[in-house]
């Protein structure tokens, strides 16, 4: 195995899900996606509702839908363990030890006929762990911000509002101190105001417990703010990944610049050169041939009827890479010429 300065947590190689009763018969969702987190860092992925940011959450965690959901093809290493080969116990310490979730509706992810501390003390029964349950539920129940963690553990979740159960399971997420947590729009669900207290508690907390995030939003201005590096996904495929401070500087893709268009706060020269998107995400039966986006693309030419692949930019920075024969110039010199 390659490897790098800083070693990796997770790495997804050419992954591709699709959904059907056989692999043969099954709808492709995703197509070959690619990325890596390394200890610590905020990771976002983005794109549009629709594109695949969900069900490859799932499927690092081996939890896609029984039985038409399955992985077609590709690789997810977990500090170097093959999850997609996991035997049944080893998965179940990778679910608590190794990687934990957070989803948009926290209601969900709870019991709603058991108490909090019924389930936060659960997680310590299941999982191994040389910790102190009851000094680990404290610390942490005060770290993510209640000053009186007794009212709060004694409640069912339909006592709580939003805001709490979304603390309440930034805490559960964080207690057995995974290498990594996935949050799949922890803050859709929430007011605005809420969302910021919501965002800055997840990435403070997890920079202070040493763990890795892979923030999953459809939201690029939560990315802006709270990730370090991203990958945009169009329509089952990453379109572009970059530092966050080098994307903002120079978005690349048209799609993506179609995505930094709808932010609110960007300087006037900056809108200039962005163009919003018409158009809606193509659904995975109906996805087109060559570049995916090429319908919706503005700036759509004849090489984008074949498949662009992820490279760096030519005579640029390596970690900014993109997907689009724009930036191509092999590309775009052949067409001139034909
Ligand atoms: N259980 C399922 N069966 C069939 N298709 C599904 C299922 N779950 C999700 N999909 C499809 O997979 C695609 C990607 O969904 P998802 O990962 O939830 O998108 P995102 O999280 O980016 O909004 C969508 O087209 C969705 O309809
Ligand atoms: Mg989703």
């Amino acid at each position: 195995m390659m490897t790098g300065l800083r070693s990796n947590i997770l790495t997804v190689t050419d992954l591709s899900i699709g959904f059907g009763p056989s692999d043969q018969e099954a709808i492709a969702i995703t197509d070959r996606v690619n990325f890596a987190l390394s200890e610590g860092e905020v990771l976002g992925l983005v794109g549009e509702s629709g594109c695949g940011k969900s069900v490859t959450a799932l499927a690092v965690l081996r939890l896609l839908p029984h039985p038409e959901g399955r992985v077609l093809n590709g690789q997810v290493l977990f500090r170097g363990q093959d999850v997609l080969s996991m035997s049944p116990n080893a998965l179940r310490e990778l679910r608590g030890n190794g990687i934990s979730m957070i989803f948009q509706e926290p209601s969900s992810a709870l019991n709603p006929l058991l108490s909090v501390r019924r389930q936060l003390y659960e997680v310590f029964e299941f999982h191994e762990h040389n910790m102190d349950p009851d000094v680990r539920v404290n610390e942490l129940m005060g770290r993510v911000g209640f000053p009186d963690p007794e009212r709060v553990l004694d409640a069912y979740p339909h006592q709580l509002s939003g805001g709490m159960l979304q603390r309440v399971m930034i805490a559960m997420a964080l207690l057995l101190k995974p290498d990594l947590i996935i949050a799949d729009e922890p803050t859709t669900a929430l007011d605005v105001t809420v969302q910021a207290q919501i965002m800055e508690l997840l990435v403070q907390l997890t920079r202070e417990e040493g763990a890795a995030v892979l923030l999953i939003t459809h939201n690029l201005g939560l990315i802006a703010q709270y990730a370090t590096r991203l990958a945009v996904m169009y329509a089952g495929r990453i379109v572009e990944s970059a530092m966050v401070e080098a994307f903002l500087k120079e978005p690349l893709h048209p799609y993506a610049k179609g995505l930094m268009a709808a932010l609110p706060d960007l300087s006037r020269s900056m809108r200039e050169r962005l163009l919003p998107i018409d158009g809606q995400v193509p659904r995975p039966q109906d996805y087109p041939s060559g570049c995916r986006f090429r319908p919706r693309c503005k700036q759509a030419f004849a090489p984008c009827e074949n498949e662009p692949t992820l490279k760096p930019k030519a005579g640029g920075d390596l970690e900014h890479r993109v997907a689009c024969f724009l930036h191509d110039p092999g590309a775009s010199a052949s067409e001139e010429a034909s």
